[in-house]
């Protein structure tokens, strides 16, 4: 594969692929970047861009358009944010045909953007022969392509994957740390290696556990996930998040761990309520007292303390998914301390994009290795998928 300095790009329009998906708030003249943590990491490849010379037209999606053009998710809120990163003003092309003229005008240095690429249906297509004729027409605005959203990787769309075939194609700064990180927590990670998973819903996570019980000493579950490891268990979990349909799988992976030596903890107790909502009575009772008409809500300060003892003996941490409802203050205290206890652990300690970053966002929590932009991609990477985005740079032109 190419390196971005194998690029020749002084004078050259330079299509480069961002993950500028990024959550939108009213501001007071219309939609605002509510977290530009995916912008700034992205600023780094424009950059280098720029100072080697190169016109920049930046393409990336924006949340999940319906088949057409749709103002709410225009990326104009984005390009601005942008160029007020980069001091210098990113101009939005409508279409393709516009963006043709306008990076034909650019000069050298000079930043732009495509409205989000998700406008054109053909984009997300299943059909790759409908993809490769978007990444045809992508492909006439430029002459290089340059792969830098890696929150997207894992997806086999034409501004992705199928433009990379067409172009001469490097990964960008951004692309090639995160493949750097994942790569060396999937082939040689440091030991004690700990994973700490939470986040409602273990159907999303059913493959990325199956492939870590083969490769960590320490599997800890906190957050919504664990209610269905607890049920599976044997234990009443009042009204928690529960999937039914998941225990038997989940009776499995219990099974697995005990099989290989992993140590997969549960929480032990739990921050309960009546009410999903702030400012209501709260309890701590153990995981297995949880009443008929409560809910956990976090993990309680026993888990946490656990957790955070077997935290600090790790030489490797990844960390995906919050351990409780975070957002509301009386259910934040475990993520916030387990998250706290992860960026102090001397090792090296990797978030997983999604929720866990904007918590760490949220509490302001520093000194982690490295804060993945990927969500999903980063989990298809753990579980040793390969990721379409990067294949199509093995075998670009
Ligand atoms: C993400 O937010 O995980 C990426 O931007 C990918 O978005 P998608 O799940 O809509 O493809």
């Amino acid at each position: 594969m190419r390196s971005l300095a194998d690029l020749d790009v002084t004078g050259r329009v330079v299509l480069l692929r961002s993950d500028l998906n990024v959550p939108l708030r009213d501001g007071v003249h219309g939609p605002e970047v509510a977290d530009d943590t995916r912008i700034r990491a992205s600023v780094a490849t424009i950059q280098n861009l720029r100072t080697r010379g190169a016109r920049v037209v930046v393409i990336s999606h924006l949340g999940r358009p319906k088949g057409g053009p749709d103002p709410k998710y225009s990326l104009t809120p984005v390009a601005a944010r942008l160029g007020e990163l980069l001091g210098l003003s990113v101009l939005v092309a409508a279409d393709i045909p516009q963006a043709r003229t306008m990076a034909a005008a650019l000069s050298d240095g000079d930043v732009m953007c495509l409205e989000n690429i998700r406008f054109d249906p053909r984009e997300t297509s299943k059909d790759p022969a409908v993809r490769q004729e978007l990444a045809g027409e992508l492909s006439s605005i430029g002459e290089l392509f340059v792969s830098d959203g890696f929150g997207v990787e894992h997806r086999e769309q034409a501004s992705v994957s199928d433009i990379a075939r067409l172009l001469p194609s490097a990964p960008g700064l951004l692309v090639q740390t995160e493949v750097d990180v994942f790569t060396k927590l999937l082939e040689n990670p440091e030991r004690p290696y700990v994973v700490v998973l939470g986040g409602s819903k273990v159907s999303d996570k059913l493959a990325v556990i199956g492939k870590l019980l083969e490769h960590v000493d320490h599997l800890l579950i906190g957050g919504g996930m664990a209610f269905t490891f607890l049920a599976a268990q044997g234990y009443e979990v009042g009204r928690s998040l529960l999937e039914t349909d998941q225990i038997e799988t989940v009776r499995g992976f219990l099974a697995a761990a005990k099989g290989r030596g992993v140590d997969l903890r549960l929480p032990v107790d739990l921050v309960i309520s009546e009410k999903f909502a702030g400012g209501v009575e709260t309890r701590v009772v153990p995981a297995d007292a949880v009443p008929t008409g409560w809910m956990g809500l976090d993990i309680g300060p026993a888990t946490i303390a656990e957790f955070e003892s077997v935290i600090s003996q790790a030489r490797t941490v990844v960390w995906n998914g919050p351990m409780g409802v975070f957002e509301i203050a009386e259910f934040s205290r475990g993520t916030q301390l387990v998250g706290e206890a992860i960026a102090a652990c001397p090792g090296m300690t990797v978030v997983g994009g999604g929720d866990s970053a904007a918590a760490v966002a949220m509490f302001g929590i520093e000194g982690f290795s490295h804060v993945s932009t990927g969500g999903g991609a980063s989990l298809e990477f753990l579980e040793g998928k390969a990721l379409p985005g990067l294949v199509a740079l093995e075998n670009s032109l």
